[in-house]
This record gives structure tokens, C-alpha cells and sequence, in this order.
């Protein structure tokens, strides 16, 4: 059997709480687990729109969902109570750079707080062997150069967000060093994974959404910053990776606990630029505008991931190229758009995944 497959088949039946299941990752998650026959309680704040991807999925009736907040320690603690979870994926943030701008005391209340929230309760919950703690590849000090960060390269972050990030990174650090290397049977990670693109993602200030906005309206996509350089990938790919390490966590904490970076080959490192490009290819129609204003707030022009750690020792690799990444975000969404049923786009979509196929 696939070693994917057989990591997925390893879910049926445990009891999986993620945080953020409202979200772009968490929806693929929530989607994925259940599929699985994981018994999956989400907690989060509700999704922002009727079109979001939780929504469209009616995870609502699939899963078992609370809608709360993080930065909330009790009542994140009775959900965790209530659901006495053996693996923990946290996901839930402000994951906006742009808004990290506009609000930095929301997103550091919500993206430290919120996670020491979050380690408290794993601390107060024994039936916890395995958490997945995400945070991002903007965790590290950006020196914009063309190498890959590794695991253990210097943490920083330029704006609110991502040192938001960083510092969720040393919260989970002295956690660890502090209370969980001690405890018996209980494995803990945080990963890093690059940007994320896919079907069902409508957030502001994002490149995809707002390129399918553009080409569903037949306007011109505006790119403020076309030459920013980002690893690109499926969500599926870090997803697939992070179920991968929850397992390993669980069946051999002193091995696998630590940090771990999720992104794509090289060839998906690429402009912003050559996304939207590709983007339009896919779509057959459409037009590029660049405007950036000389106030847009900084953000990291060039950004790589070293994943030799996840790829050796965890087995772990990309399944799909930038070609196809951009192929099947596409297509989810001009599927989607056409009527068909978002349920059933998005569970074909990890079918394919999971058997490696690729157009
Ligand atoms: N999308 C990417 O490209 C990317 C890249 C690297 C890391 N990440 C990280 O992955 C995680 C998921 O990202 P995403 O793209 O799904 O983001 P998203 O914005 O789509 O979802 C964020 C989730 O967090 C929840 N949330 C936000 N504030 C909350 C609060 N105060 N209390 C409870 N829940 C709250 C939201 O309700 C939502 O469910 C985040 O931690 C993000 O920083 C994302």
C-alpha cells in the first residue's frame, strides 16, 4: 500500500481536534480526516463568508465544530474536555500579512496568545500524544537570498505576522523544553510550510483568490509586487505531510519531535508574476496589471524552503509539480463556479492526490 494511503487509513476512528477548521488548510483537513473516519472536532471562529470552502462542504453536518476563540483559554479548555483528542493539528491564526498591518494587536493576541492558549490545554489534556502545531516558512529571518532555510536557521519577521510566527515558534520551544519532553508517549512538531494555493480559498489580499475574483468579473488581475518569489504548492501537499508527522510523532516521539519544513520542488518557487500567468493559461482568458503604490507595506520578496529533513527522514515528498498545482487549483474553482457540488470537486481532488494522479 502507498505510504500515504496507509498513513491516511491510520486516522479511522481516532478522535483528531484541529483549531482554525473554518479555514482555507483547516476545511482540506477537516475534509480529508473524516474521509478517513477520523472522529473530527474543529473549534474556530465562524467562516467569514457563505462561500467559504467549511461552508460549501457543510463541515457543520460532517464533523463536530464549535465556533470560539482561541484567544478564549476556557473555553478552548472545555472543548478540549469534551473531546478528549488523541492528535491535535493547530492551525487556527490571523494567517494575513496585509491585515497583520492594519490590526498587529489582533494578530499577536491571536497568533501567541492563541497558541499558548492552545499548549496550555494540550498540558491540562493526558489522552494527547501527538500535536502538529503549524506556523509558517515566515518564521525565519529573511535575508532574501536564493537558499533554502533550513529547521535550525535563525528565526525573525520583518511585520506583525510573521513575527507572530516566530514567536509562536519559541512558545512551543520552551513548552517543550519546559513540559513535554518529559511526558511519557506524547510527540510534538511545528512545521513550516511555504504558501498554499487550491480550491476554496476566497480570503482578501491573497494572489489566488484575487486572481479568480479578477477573471470571474472578466477584469484585469492587478499584481501589486509581480516579481515576490514564493514556494508554491497544493494544500494538499503540507496537508498530507502533516498527517504523515502526526502519526510518526505518536508511534516515536523522540524521533520525530522538532521542526519541519513542507514546500514544493524548485521549479514551483516562481513569481508571483508566472503564477498569475499560469493561472490565466488555465482559465483561457485574461489579463495582468501591475500597480503597486509606493505605501503598500513590506513584504518578503524571496522566499525558499530547505525540506531535506522532511524528505529523508520522514519519507515525505511533493506529488504534484507547479503545473499541476495550478491545473487543479483552477479547475476547482471553475467546476465549483459552474454548479458543480464543492463536496464532491474537493473529494475528487484528494482521491487523486492520494493515487498520484497528477491532469
Ligand atoms: N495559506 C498559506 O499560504 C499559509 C502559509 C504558511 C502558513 N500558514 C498557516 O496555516 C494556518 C492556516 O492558514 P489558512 O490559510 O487556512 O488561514 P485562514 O485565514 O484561511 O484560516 C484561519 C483559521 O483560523 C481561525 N481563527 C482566526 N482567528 C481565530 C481566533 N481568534 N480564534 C479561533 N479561530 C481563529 C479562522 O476562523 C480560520 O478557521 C495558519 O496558522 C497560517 O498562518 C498558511
Amino acid at each position: 500500500m502507498d505510504d500515504l494511503v496507509a498513513t491516511v487509513a491510520l486516522f479511522r476512528g481516532k478522535r483528531v481536534l484541529l483549531t482554525g477548521d473554518t479555514g482555507f488548510k483547516g476545511s482540506w483537513l477537516a475534509l480529508w480526516l473524516a474521509g478517513a473516519g477520523a472522529e473530527v472536532y474543529g473549534y474556530a471562529l465562524p467562516a467569514e463568508r457563505e462561500d467559504d470552502h467549511f461552508n460549501l462542504l457543510c463541515l457543520r453536518d460532517r464533523i463536530t465544530h464549535h465556533d470560539g476563540d482561541i484567544r478564549d483559554h476556557a473555553e478552548l479548555g472545555a472543548f478540549f474536555q469534551s473531546a478528549q483528542p488523541e492528535f491535535v493539528f493547530h492551525l487556527a491564526a490571523q494567517a494575513l500579512v496585509r491585515r497583520s498591518y492594519r490590526d498587529p494587536k489582533e494578530t499577536l493576541d491571536t497568533n501567541i496568545g492563541g497558541s499558548v492558549n492552545l499548549l496550555e490545554c494540550v498540558r491540562e489534556t493526558p489522552s494527547v500524544k501527538s500535536l502538529v502545531y503549524i506556523t509558517s516558512d515566515k518564521c525565519y529571518r529573511n535575508k532574501e537570498w536564493i537558499w533554502g532555510y533550513r529547521e535550525n536557521d535563525e528565526l525573525g519577521g520583518h511585520d506583525p505576522y510573521s513575527a507572530s510566527k516566530a514567536a509562536a515558534e519559541l512558545v512551543l520551544s520552551a513548552y517543550g523544553n519546559s513540559f513535554f519532553q518529559s511526558r511519557p508517549g506524547f510527540g510534538y512538531a511545528s512545521v513550516r510550510a511555504g504558501n498554499v494555493i487550491g480550491g476554496g480559498d476566497w480570503s482578501d489580499d491573497r494572489i489566488v483568490p484575487d486572481c479568480l475574483r479578477a477573471l470571474r468579473n472578466s477584469e484585469p488581475i492587478v499584481l501589486r509586487k509581480p516579481q515576490s518569489t514564493r514556494p508554491w504548492q497544493h494544500v494538499l501537499e503540507p496537508l498530507g505531510g502533516y498527517m504523515a508527522l502526526a502519526a510518526s510523532l505518536a508511534r516515536d516521539p523522540a524521533r520525530f519531535s522538532g521542526a519541519w519544513n513542507f514546500g514544493p520542488d524548485g521549479e514551483a518557487t516562481q513569481t508571483v508574476h508566472a503564477l498569475a500567468q499560469k493561472i490565466i493559461e488555465r482559465w483561457g482568458s485574461g489579463k495582468i496589471e501591475i500597480r503597486g503604490a509606493v505605501s503598500d507595506p513590506h513584504e518578503a520578496g524571496l522566499l525558499h524552503l530547505n525540506c531535506d529533513k522532511a524528505r529523508h527522514v520522514l519519507g515525505w515528498r511533493p506529488r504534484w509539480g507547479f503545473d499541476a498545482t495550478v491545473s487543479k487549483t483552477v479547475d476547482w474553482y471553475r467546476a465549483v463556479l459552474a454548479g458543480e457540488p464543492a463536496v464532491k470537486v474537493s473529494n475528487k481532488q484528494i482521491e487523486c492526490y492520494m493515487e498520484k494522479v497528477d491532469d
